[in-house]
């Protein structure tokens, strides 16, 4: 199932380029991939009160689920302006309610990899943990 991994990284980077992070200047690019295959997109989205920054990954997580989507099994991060950009724990967590099971992650020029979710955030509280 890594045959994807190419293009889904690709797609990221590319939508990296619409990024909205004039304080940081660290352009990220994420696309959650549903269970029926549906793509979803987002860019990170910065905010002068810091604070209210959206992170890439969320931005796609919560798109998905705002078109009814309630599971996703892969979300790619690309960026263009390091060589890794690894999911936030926050975004690690948001992906754990939705059942990624596969995060691909690489940078500009940095190397592609791809890892389980467990590998990312081991030992994990997730909706079946809540009585
Ligand atoms: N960022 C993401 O979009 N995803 C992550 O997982 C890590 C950080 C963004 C947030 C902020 O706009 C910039 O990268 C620097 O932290």
């Amino acid at each position: 199932m890594s045959d994807d991994a190419g293009r889904l990284l690709d797609q990221a980077r590319r939508i990296a380029d619409h990024a909205y992070a004039p304080y940081s200047r660290f352009r990220v690019g994420a696309v959650a991939v549903a269970g029926n295959g549906d793509e979803y997109v987002g860019v990170n989205v910065e905010n002068a009160a810091f604070g209210a920054t959206i992170c890439a990954e969320a931005n796609a997580i919560t798109t998905a689920a705002a078109a009814g989507i309630r599971r996703l099994h892969t979300v790619a991060v690309g960026c263009l302006d390091a060589d890794e950009c690894y999911p936030c724990g926050n975004c690690r967590q948001l992906m754990r309610e939705f059942g990624v099971e596969r995060v691909i992650v690489q940078g500009e020029g940095g190397r592609l990899r791809i890892h389980t979710l467990e590998e990312l955030l081991p030992e994990s509280f997730g909706p079946e943990d809540l009585p």
